[in-house]
């Protein structure tokens, strides 16, 4: 099969596709035919040698997929047949003409979307539901500040924070990136390139600031996330896009609103708890993408590319212009 490959560490140039063995699926796992695939920001810290693989995980890039499961290891006995449409969350191997999966981490297809909309969904879904309920507690009534608020976290947050009944409000760096964000539920949204986000989260709020932020940006806004939480709200950071470096009195900011920081990593979460949350995830999230459902759910896709297109696609991502998922499309 082929699959995407870099021999060293470096810029996007080093990727390629390379013919490497097909996996076989061992006990309790199933071989997935990969369709699709999706680009996240842990590939790109991947090629430049800033992110290794967890322990056992494969070294081919790839954290999510959608596909048709193609063959199902030895003595399963579970529910998944051969041929039956699936996506899926990995750590790691996606980005590939097959992957193999535990079968308990596999998804449904929600009715009506395309193989390229659901290699949307596994990550960037996930991720927020986990980072809004399990780790940030959200609650009806609640504000919340979505960093990087049209990235692909960012744009299912928006949404999974508007059905609970959180008032989302979001920051991202074009006026373009915060209409889609309107679109899609913030209740408002500010550009961080052009005025202070802290302050107008603190309008917004009429002084209160937020109840929960949720921060994939940590250094460069530390001190803007304290001063616009609210009293006793929860900081969870998710990723260092702003560097992790805090240089000021972050402890005594923090104290004084009685805030929480919670930070969370999902790749290297074990199996158990990822196989809780895609079930939490599968029987309380996915029936709302259906077309059916009151309050639909949308994937939200930037661009497409062919897998063979690999280093264009790590390259557009690297300049921020993505609204949503970068997704790649597998030879059948
Ligand atoms: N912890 C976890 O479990 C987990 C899981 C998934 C993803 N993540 C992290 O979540 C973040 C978002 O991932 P994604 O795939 O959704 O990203 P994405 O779609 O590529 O979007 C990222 C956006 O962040 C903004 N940004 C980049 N650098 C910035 C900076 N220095 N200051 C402010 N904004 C900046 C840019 O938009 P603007 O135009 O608005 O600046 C960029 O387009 C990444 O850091 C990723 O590593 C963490």
């Amino acid at each position: 099969m082929i699959a995407v490959h870099f021999d060293k560490p470096g810029g996007p140039e080093n990727l390629y596709l390379k013919e490497v063995a097909k996996p076989s699926p061992g006990e309790g796992e199933v071989l997935l035919k990969v369709a699709a695939s999706a680009l996240n920001r842990a590939d790109l810290l991947q090629r430049q040698g800033q992110y290794a693989p967890p322990p056992g995980a494969s070294n081919i890039l790839g954290l999510e997929a959608s596909g048709h499961v193609a063959e199902l290891g030895a003595g399963y006995q579970g529910p998944w047949k051969v041929g039956d449409p699936a996506m899926v969350l990995l750590s790691g191997g996606g980005q590939a003409q097959y992957v193999t999966v535990p079968a308990e981490l596999l998804m449904p297809i929600p009715a009506g979307l395309t193989m390229c909309q659901a290699a949307a969904i596994p990550e960037a879904w996930l991720t927020a539901f986990q980072l809004l309920h399990l780790v940030g507690n959200v609650q009806a009534g609640d504000s919340v500040l979505i960093h990087a608020g049209a990235s692909g976290v960012g744009t299912a947050a928006i949404q999974l924070a508007r059905m609970v009944g959180a008032t989302p409000l979001v920051t991202a760096g074009s006026q373009q990136k915060l209409q889609i964000a309107e679109k899609l539920g913030a209740a408002a949204g500010f550009n961080y390139k052009e005025e202070d986000f802290s302050e107008a989260t603190l309008k917004f709020t009429k002084g209160a600031g937020v109840n929960l932020i949720l921060d994939c940006i940590g250094g460069s806004y530390w001190e803007k996330n304290v001063n616009c939480l609210a009293l006793d709200g929860r900081w969870v950071l998710y990723g260092l896009l702003g560097g992790a470096d805090v240089n000021g009195p972050l402890f005594s900011k923090l104290l004084f609103k009685r805030g929480s920081l919670i930070t969370s990593l999902l790749r290297s979460r074990d199996k158990k708890y990822k196989q809780m949350l895609v079930k939490a995830f599968t029987e309380q999230i996915l029936p709302h993408f259906s077309t059916e459902g009151p309050q639909r759910l949308l994937p939200v896709l930037d661009r497409v590319y062919p897998v063979a297109e690999i280093q264009e696609a790590h390259e557009y991502m690297e300049t921020n212009k993505n609204v949503g998922k970068i997704v790649l499309e597998l030879p059948q």
